[in-house]
């Protein structure tokens, strides 16, 4: 081993790689100006049994196989045959089984065994070691039919509760288990900071402290707590804290774009959840696609290996994001030693993964990539697998849990999610007190989101962006019209559906739900924060009921704030609800009133993001200079604490207003 170490890094070798995991030792020595991260201790401490048998496994591995531990091609872009061939460590699910995103969560446990039997395929005589199968389950099992779908985390921050977070990774890492699958790519530790950003919805807050009070609690309850038995047990999954470091804050909100922070900036801004993460034992971490002060993060080292690794003890394995490290100047999809020298330990490879395994293999066949870094990185993969308990866990369908499709979306979890919806919802007016409403009101539920369970659950929902699926591709899910129905019809009242708001009956009250399109990623990125520029279609239909008289609920679905004094100022009520999942009849537990007429759960709501006066008002966070907001971080009326909101400026910006005046 010693013989084929990089000679920069022999000493490194001699001096401590036969001591165990600790990657600090192959950090570079610190330069004077960094600034260093919290040293928090990783969790569970090595265990000498599970290293010394890692260290055998490793010993007696091909340059080849370990390489081929070190990538990770999509399910759609590789055969069982060619994960025979090539034992890749891990494979990647964002695509589904027989490329049917609708199909039955059984399409999943079946190719998971197909591919498991390929890994494991003893008949050639090579090491068969089991695979890694990694899915986004983002907000619940997001990509299957039937699983219970949480509020996405945007909801869940204005909840402020990380043991209900804590119960939403359990139940979620359940659902997992159930389709065979191993690990998935949560939770994100994005702290956002410019709401223009497409992926807003995707963290709790743009304060540090929620994500630093919920990293832990998600990390524990998709994995379980170190040390306890059920640590890594059939009913968790692996945890991912992502995307390292610094997503949620990149120039104008681009997507995969720039982080100018300061050093510190970066450390206790972005990089906030990371040391509770760590310290919650999460086992893998994954690599952001954007930068830091121009570098990409696929090839940082500083903050890969040495602040991660080093000064935080991370002892679990960093896995790249899709072909990000393709991005790196002087990289290519199909190349980038750069990447593993500055720590990556797993490329994920979507559809890379052929011409990137030669040409690693190639790099370290000319030592361009140490065989000290490659031992370093099999081994932490190994490590991952080995606390995971895959190597006597068996065939996927062979699991304690694996197959128990009723429970997908059982009723208990969906219970927790629609615990959830209720705790997540933001009123932010009401007006002479119109809610609750009367349980026995004869409602108009107006709006394309009122029946519509694809727009209220938003990206990452059965597919990427979470467009292309219909109300039927959810078995367990709830509208908010069908919630609203269910709770007025019980009350002794009626809803009525009318998507355009047109009616015959006069009702009582009209609910209009309304609000973005799913999108994900950079498909999201805007270039302000104004609702539907140009397309002021909903804010007629509010318009036209106030013209009637009819007293007007908004229950406003979105990703992100957004700058909607028109919609505010033409509803009586308003609710931010952002994007609440499968459990719709959670909006209707908070908007009426028990058939006695008392309140039947109270709104605890709060912003975990400041709201917008005005549309080019991003970035705008708590703590900012001059800080102006409509409704600032922390804002939440309630039934117990009630408020009023003025006229709302309409004009697009404090010049237009002064102009005017
Ligand atoms: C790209 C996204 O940035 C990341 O969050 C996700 O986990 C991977 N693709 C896998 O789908």
């Amino acid at each position: 081993m010693t013989a084929r170490c990089w000679p920069a890094l022999c000493f490194v070798l001699l001096s401590g790689c036969a001591a165990g995991p600790s990657a600090d030792r192959l950090a570079q020595p610190p330069q004077p100006s960094r600034v260093a991260w919290p040293g928090v201790r990783s969790a569970p401490p090595p265990d000498a049994r599970m290293e010394g048998a890692m260290g055998d496994l490793l010993a007696s591995m091909t340059a080849e196989e370990k390489v081929a531990q070190m990538i990770q091609p999509d399910v759609a872009s590789v055969t069982p045959d060619d994960v025979r061939r090539y034992r890749f460590g891990s494979i990647l699910g964002n695509s589904a089984p027989n490329n049917n995103e609708t199909g039955p969560a059984s399409d999943y446990l079946k190719l998971a065994d197909r591919m498991w039997d390929a890994a494991m395929d003893a008949s050639d005589g090579k090491h068969h070691i089991p695979m890694l199968w990694g899915t986004d389950a983002v907000h619940g099992h997001s990509n299957i039919v039937g699983a219970t779908l949480f509020p996405h985390n945007i909801g869940l921050g204005a909840a402020r509760n990380p043991e209900l977070i804590r119960r939403i990774g359990r139940i979620t890492a359940l659902e997992v288990a159930v389709t065979g699958i191993d690990w998935t790519f949560a939770p994100t530790l994005a702290v956002v900071r410019d709401d223009r950003w497409g992926r807003t919805y995707e963290g709790y807050s743009e304060d540090p402290g929620i994500v630093r009070d919920y990293a832990g609690a998600m990390i524990e309850g998709l994995q379980g707590r170190p040390g306890r038995p059920d640590f890594l047990g059939p009913a968790r999954v692996l945890a991912t804290a992502k995307h390292f470091v610094g997503d949620g804050g990149t120039l104008n909100g681009k997507d995969q774009g720039d982080n100018p922070s300061s050093p510190e900036g970066l450390r206790d801004i972005h990089g906030a959840g990371y040391p509770p993460a760590v310290q919650a034992g999460v086992q893998t971490v994954m690599a952001s696609f954007s930068s830091v002060r121009g570098q990409k993060m696929h090839t940082n080292r500083e903050l890969l290996t040495n602040a991660l690794k080093g000064d935080m003890n991370f002892d679990g394995l960093l896995v790249g994001d899709w072909n990000g490290h393709g991005q790196v100047p002087g990289c290519t999809n199909t190349s980038c030693a750069a990447a593993i020298n500055a720590g990556l330990d797993m490329f994920m490879a979507p559809d890379s993964w052929k011409g990137l395994f030669e040409s690693t293999v190639a790099q370290v066949r000319s030592g361009e990539i140490p065989i000290v870094r490659i031992d370093d990185a099999v081994r932490r993969i190994l490590r991952v697998k080995m606390r995971a308990g895959l190597f006597a866990k068996g065939r996927p369908s062979s699991r304690p849990f694996a197959g128990r499709y009723d429970l997908l979306g059982a009723a208990a979890h969906r219970a927790v999610a629609r615990e959830a919806v209720r705790q997540s919802l933001v009123l932010l007016k009401n007006r002479r007190r119109l809610l609750p409403l009367a349980a026995n009101a004869r409602v108009l539920v107006a709006g394309d989101g009122a029946d519509n369970i694809p727009k209220q659950s938003g990206g990452w929902t059965l597919t990427w962006q979470g467009t292309g699926t219909i109300n039927q591709d959810f078995p367990n899910a709830q509208s908010i019209y069908a919630g609203i129905r269910e709770s007025v019809r019980r009350g002794g009242g009626s809803a009525t559906l009318s998507p355009n708001g047109r009616f015959t009956r006069r009702p009582d009250v009209a609910i209009v739900v309304f609000g973005e399109d799913p999108y994900a990623e950079g498909e999201g990125d805007r270039a302000t924060v104004e609702y539907r520029p140009g397309d002021k279609k909903d804010l007629a239909l509010l318009r036209r009921l106030k013209a009637a008289n009819i007293p007007v609920v908004s229950i406003f679905l979105s990703g992100r704030p957004l700058w909607v004094n028109p919609e505010i100022n033409a509803s009586d009520a308003f609710i931010a609800a952002f994007l609440p999942g499968s459990e719709g009849g959670g909006v209707a537990d908070l908007l009426f009133r028990a058939p006695g007429g008392e309140i039947r759960h109270d709104f605890r709501g709060r912003l975990s993001f400041s709201w917008p006066r005005w549309p080019h008002q991003s970035p705008l966070n708590r703590g900012d200079p001059g800080y102006d907001p409509q409704f600032a971080y922390g804002y939440g009326l309630s039934y117990a604490r009630p408020g009023d909101v003025p006229q709302l400026p309409e004009l697009h910006s404090p010049g237009e207003r002064d102009r005017a005046r």
